[in-house]
């Protein structure tokens, strides 16, 4: 007896540890999961529509939508407009459109029996996610790039790697009995409140991430201000990083004020507030707010000086850039050469790492308007890493101004992850200023 409860003890420690890697995700074959059916506590569907703020103006996609819970929810608990969950198997489908139907909610909620990965779920201006990290990582170039600005994803347990999360939250577990939903020693009593669901992580609660698509603003944006004391020109070189924009300015004007920028950004909701380097500290404060509407951004803008608060409109517009052709630079880890070519295929663009004769596909590539950001796994194989001295994470971005690129390439060696699954350790790193050369048009 007590073998077989060190066992069982055993194999469940091995299942709960795979799952907080990620769901145990398998190899996607056609037709069939690629993560396994695990519901969430319908206390943590309540969590998640109401950290995302559900309400009727909202469009909900659950990508892997299982029993149908979350979609339902959406409609019934919350009055979104529309909610349609996605899920790759037969018999969930049959089992949500019943549910559907038991809610009294069917012209409302829609199930798409599809690939997450391959289904289009634009239309969304919520997406809820209970994959695992992998998936998560795999989906989000698709989401920055097909989803509008602002719209809110949700993800149940699973961060985004180095993509930090607008809010978290996390929901204590409710004591079911030993181990959860298997024994649960509370199951025959009406009068306990139902929080069926995964207990993938027991005693540590439940975790909901929330992130905020932001809008592409990489670039070189150029403006003018109408001042009391005569119009001036504004420059914004903006470096973008998924949620995260940094970068330098310049205000024409007597004195020229020139420096860092801080960047908050919120969807559409761009905050900024620039600090001159070139004057004491404090004599000049810039305070801007406004919003982005693709290639125009325009709001208002304060300037504290000497005791004087002024408040102007202020609008800026970045040019058509194209940065396609292969782009050279020198590799961090030998003596030779290495490329990356950007295309444009049906308006999107699309990246290939050369490095002699290895050619990689840059799948977690983010076009941001004036600019990139990508990462990059070299050394993967279909099995896992192989190890060699060039082996490790490669991270560039980059804005485009007059025919050149400038920005920055980190290098991770031996797989070490850039905070990929959000651990909070430090890999080692080598960064360095990238301006690759443009070698073909
Ligand atoms: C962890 S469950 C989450 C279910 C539901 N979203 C919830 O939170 O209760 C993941 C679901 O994704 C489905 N799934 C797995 N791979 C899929 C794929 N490639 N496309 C669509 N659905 C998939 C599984 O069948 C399963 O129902």
């Amino acid at each position: 007896m007590r073998t077989t409860c060190t066992l069982l003890h055993i194999v469940l420690v091995v299942v709960l540890k795979l799952s907080s890697l990620g769901l145990a995700e398998t190899t996607t074959l056609p037709g069939k999961p690629s993560i396994p059916y695990v519901a969430t506590r319908t206390d943590t569907v309540r969590d998640m529509l109401w950290i995302a703020n559900v309400g009727k103006d909202d469009i909900v996609y659950d990508l892997g939508s299982g029993d149908g819970r979350i979609a339902i929810a959406a409609v019934r608990d919350f009055g979104a407009r529309r909610a349609v969950g996605i899920e790759i198997d037969p018999k969930r489908i049959e089992e949500s459109r019943k549910n559907t139907q038991k809610a009294g909610i069917k012209d409302r909620v829609e199930f798409i029996q599809g690939d997450l990965f391959t289904t289009d779920f634009s239309q969304a201006n919520v997406v809820t996610l209970f994959l695992g990290h992998q998936p998560n990582i795999k989906l989000r170039s698709k989401m920055l790039a097909v989803l509008k600005p602002g719209t809110r994803i949700l993800s149940h347990q699973f961060g985004m790697g180095e993509w930090k999360s607008d809010k978290t939250m996390t929901v204590r577990t409710f004591y079911l009995g030993m181990w959860g939903q298997m024994w649960n020693l509370f199951k025959e009593n009406p009068r306990v409140p139902d929080y069926t669901g995964n207990e993938l992580t027991p005693h540590e609660g439940d975790k909901i991430f929330m992130w905020i698509v932001p809008a592409p603003i990489a670039g070189i944006w150029r403006g003018k201000i109408e001042t009391e004391d005569g119009p001036q020109e504004l420059q914004l070189t903006l470096h973008q990083r998924l949620s995260e924009v940094g970068g330098t300015f310049q205000l024409s004007g007597n004195p020229k004020l020139a420096g860092r920028v801080n960047v908050d950004l919120w969807g559409n909701h761009i905050r900024f507030w620039c600090q001159p380097n070139n004057v004491p500290y404090g004599q000049s404060e810039l305070r801007f707010d406004g919003q982005v509407l693709e290639n125009t951004m325009r709001g208002t803008m304060v300037v504290k000086e000497e005791g004087r608060h002024q408040e102007h409109e202020w609008k800026a517009q970045r040019g058509n850039v194209g940065f396609t052709g292969t782009w050279e630079w020198p590799c961090a880890s030998g003596p030779r050469k290495v490329k990356l070519r950007i295309e444009r295929n049906d308006n999107k663009l699309i990246a290939t790492y050369l490095d002699q004769n290895q050619t990689l596909p840059v799948t977690d590539f983010y076009d941001f308007g004036g600019g990139f950001y990508f990462t990059l796994l070299i050394g993967r194989t279909e099995h896992g890493i192989r190890i060699t001295d060039d082996t490790g994470w490669l991270i560039g971005q980059a804005v485009f101004d007059q025919g050149s690129l400038t920005g920055m390439m980190e290098f991770y060696p031996n797989g070490d992850a850039p905070n990929r699954r959000g651990d909070g350790k430090t890999p080692q790193v080598i960064i360095v200023d990238w301006k690759p050369r443009l070698v073909k048009p």
